[in-house]
């Protein structure tokens, strides 16, 4: 059978190479658009046809995410798997710089309420599937009992945000059949500062890998939320 998946924030950095990674094992991709001027997705559309469909898709705004949803819903009685992945990184102003509220607020937006928005959107079609796999990329930074950072208030304290929401959605949803992927996936050379990054460990495209192993395989455990990383290692959270 033709799994069938949803990326946030594919156009590049780490949802690209889950979206590629995906199509190289089969998947029929979903892949949210939020930068459409950015041409690699567009790129890989003639290699795999009707496998991959691109989807505006700005996590940030509600009405976005609805009409993703609907359009999925026009093509497909199901979901399988969504990745959460879309991310901003915001201010990183260190105490007495000043803080810039809003910014925080949208960080907050898209990295938190941004994963739950596409969980509550795209519902009815994850509820018609036998997997039902909820994946969210997170971080280390959100971390509160190994946090050594003394600034980047905004992303720190998404994904802090992030991984209760998961931690609710878990609590709601194991009952029903839904199985829970909440991964930190290393320190990447993405695009977080709006250009790509060149200091970090990883390529995304190498972040990839282990990070799609862990998504589409069966864990031993589904009843135990954990946040791994890309080594394996368990977090705290
Ligand atoms: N990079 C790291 O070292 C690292 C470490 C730990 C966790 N993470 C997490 O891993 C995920 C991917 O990171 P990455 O390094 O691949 O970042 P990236 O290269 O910036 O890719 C993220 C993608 O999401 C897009 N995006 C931004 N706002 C969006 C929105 N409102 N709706 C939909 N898409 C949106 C980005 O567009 P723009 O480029 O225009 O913003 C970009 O295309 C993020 O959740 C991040 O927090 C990253």
């Amino acid at each position: 059978m033709e799994r069938i998946a949803v990326v946030t924030g594919a156009d590049r950095g780490l949802g690209f190479a889950l979206t590629s990674g995906l199509l190289e094992r089969g998947w029929r991709v979903y892949a949210g658009q939020y930068l459409p001027e950015w041409p690699a997705l567009g790129e890989l559309l003639p290699q795999w046809d009707d496998k991959l469909i691109l989807v505006p898709l700005d996590v940030g705004d509600e009405a976005s995410v609805q009409e993703a949803a609907a359009s999925v819903a026009e093509r497909e009685e199901r979901v399988d798997l969504l990745i959460s992945n879309a991310g901003i990184r915001g201010e990183t102003q260190a105490l007495g710089e000043g803080l810039d509220d809003a910014a925080m607020a949208q960080v907050y937006n898209v990295n938190a309420l941004g994963g739950l928005r596409m969980v509550e959107a795209f519902l009815p079609l994850t509820d018609a599937s036998t997997l039902k796999r909820l994946c969210f990329v997170s971080s280390e930074a959100g971390c509160i009992a190994l946090a050594h950072r003394d600034g980047g208030f905004g992303y720190g304290m998404s994904k802090t945000a992030l991984n209760m929401i998961v931690k609710l959605l878990f609590n709601s949803l194991r009952p029903e059949g839904y199985t829970f992927r909440l991964y930190h996936p290393g320190w990447m050379r993405g695009y977080m500062s709006g250009v790509k990054g060149v200091h970090a460990d990883m390529e995304p495209e190498e972040a990839a890998v282990p990070a799609l192993a862990y998504f589409v395989q069966e864990r031993e455990d589904e009843d135990r939320l954990v946040l791994i990383d890309y080594l394996g290692g368990e977090w705290p959270f």
